[in-house]
């Protein structure tokens, strides 16, 4: 049978979209190539949110073509996500050797589409039509071969799209209206998990906190996404619970209190800020303020005071002026962030942002970039430091990439920790002592070996 490579680009939700594809292929017999050098299927699954990852993806599509035109002409070529998604058949019209092109609706017609490809039916497929139900169909898992039967960790999608229309953002272009799947259906795609030896599941989406709000109605003052979480929380075996996407809004005081409440809610918030500026928010189309931003990280460490509260903030969004930037630097002295991703902004086609004026010149926005990343990055080490001689909690995920002779685990509040262990440590919980801190990451000593 034919062997296909996938290469994953951009976010958790590209990630959990390119294992299911995965999934799906080989349980038709495909097999997973180890290299996308000998391949018979090469398939990038790409990223629209910022336009470098658009022109890496390209890059690197341009190069694997030309380097199989001489050697391998019958290699089959194709781009999936977000960047499939928005441009569509352009892409074939600029890559002319491109034989596949599948929508954020379509990955579940992987498989159709290259056996028609592989057996010569047809030529070149682009499908990028919207699909009635298409959130459902994103829940095979790898769960077994080599690599998925240790999985201990698994990402669950529960629902697709935004409606949120921040005006620098093209994802509700990409990924379409919010869709999402049933209380019920997420919770058996769990439990299959869980009895396959899974202990931590993420429960993945552009707008988590948005989901059910069309379809499920609150009940006791809860959301549709809390009552997914406690539905969630039922399974016996599973130990740790997480979220992402989510938007700040979304932080009700039903959520807010369930950090405080459920204990397999792991004690980690990501909460995108984007600017510190009440005027940019505004212009961002956000729908929150400083002020009420502010106000929600303070209940949530009120409710859980381990809680560990991540963001993501763009630098130079149109107009920014040196008084909004310096608002958003005073919010992070403020707020103390465990972690922050800065991102440059970069311009979307078709997003309102692209169109307002006094776009930010780049020289500026690398300047701001780097200011606010070094700010950031050393409130962060001292929230890193304050583990050094702490006993914590982690869930060992493997040897680490880098460093095959070590293991590596997270802490419930989502930091990553190294350790020297060997494989009989995997898929453990088990506590260390954090000795040191390295960049953005924490290395423990087994403390207790509290092994099964
Ligand atoms: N430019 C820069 N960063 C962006 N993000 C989303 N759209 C853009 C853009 N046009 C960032 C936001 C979001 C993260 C996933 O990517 O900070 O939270």
């Amino acid at each position: 049978m034919p062997s296909v490579y996938i290469k994953t680009y951009g976010c958790q939700m590209n990630e959990r979209d390119s294992e299911a594809v995965a999934a799906q292929l080989v349980s038709k017999g495909y097999t997973l190539a180890k290299s996308e050098t000998t391949a018979d299927v090469v398939l990038l699954n790409t990223c629209s949110v910022r336009d470098m990852a658009e022109q890496k993806a390209l890059n690197k599509m341009e190069n694997l073509i030309g380097a199989a035109r001489k050697k391998r002409p019958n290699v089959i070529f194709g781009f999936m996500g977000c960047m499939a998604q928005s441009r569509g058949k352009q892409l074939v019209d600029q890559l002319p050797d491109l034989d596949l092109v599948i929508g954020t609706q379509k990955f579940h017609r992987a498989a159709e589409y290259l056996d028609e490809l592989l057996a010569g039916k047809r030529d070149k497929i682009v499908d990028v039509e919207e699909e009635k139900g298409s959130e459902a169909t994103i829940r095979e898992h790898l769960l077994s071969g080599a690599k998925a039967s240790k999985a201990v960790s698994a990402f669950v999608s529960i629902m697709q799209g935004c409606n949120q229309y921040c005006t620098f953002c093209i994802v509700p272009y990409t990924r379409g209206e919010e869709r999402s799947r049933t209380i019920e259906d997420v919770v058996v795609e769990c439990q299959q998990l869980v009895a396959g030896g899974v202990k931590e599941i993420t429960l993945l989406g552009q707008i988590v906190t948005s989901y059910g709000k069309r379809d499920i109605k609150v009940k006791d003052g809860k959301s549709a996404f809390v009552q997914l979480i406690e539905a969630v929380h039922e399974i016996n075996g599973l130990e740790r619970i997480r979220f992402t996407s989510p938007h700040p809004k979304g932080y009700g005081d039903d959520l807010v209190e369930a950090f405080g409440r459920l204990p397999k809610l792991c004690e980690s918030a990501h909460l995108p800020l984007q600017s510190g500026s009440d005027r940019l928010l505004k212009l961002m189309h956000r729908g929150y303020t400083r002020e009420r931003f502010i106000t929600i990280i303070k209940q949530l460490r009120q409710s859980q005071p381990k809680i560990a509260v991540t963001t993501d903030i763009i630098v130079g969004f149109p107009g920014e002026t040196e008084a909004d930037f310096e608002e958003t630097m005073s919010l992070c002295r403020e707020v103390q962030f465990d972690n922050a991703y800065i991102f440059k902004y970069s311009q979307r086609k078709d997003t309102p942002a692209a169109e307002m004026p006094d776009q930010i010149p780049q020289e500026l926005i690398e300047d701001r970039h780097l200011r606010l990343l070094t700010a950031v990055n050393e409130i962060a080490a001292t929230r890193y430091d304050a583990f050094i001689g702490k006993t914590t909690e982690i869930l060992v995920e493997g040897p680490s990439k880098k460093n095959p002779a070590r293991m590596t685990g997270r802490t419930r509040c989502n930091r990553i920790v190294l350790f020297d262990g060997n494989s009989r440590h995997s898929g453990q919980l088990m506590d260390v002592k954090i000795e040191r801190t390295g960049s953005f990451t924490l290395y423990g000593d087994p403390a207790i070996l509290n092994l099964d």
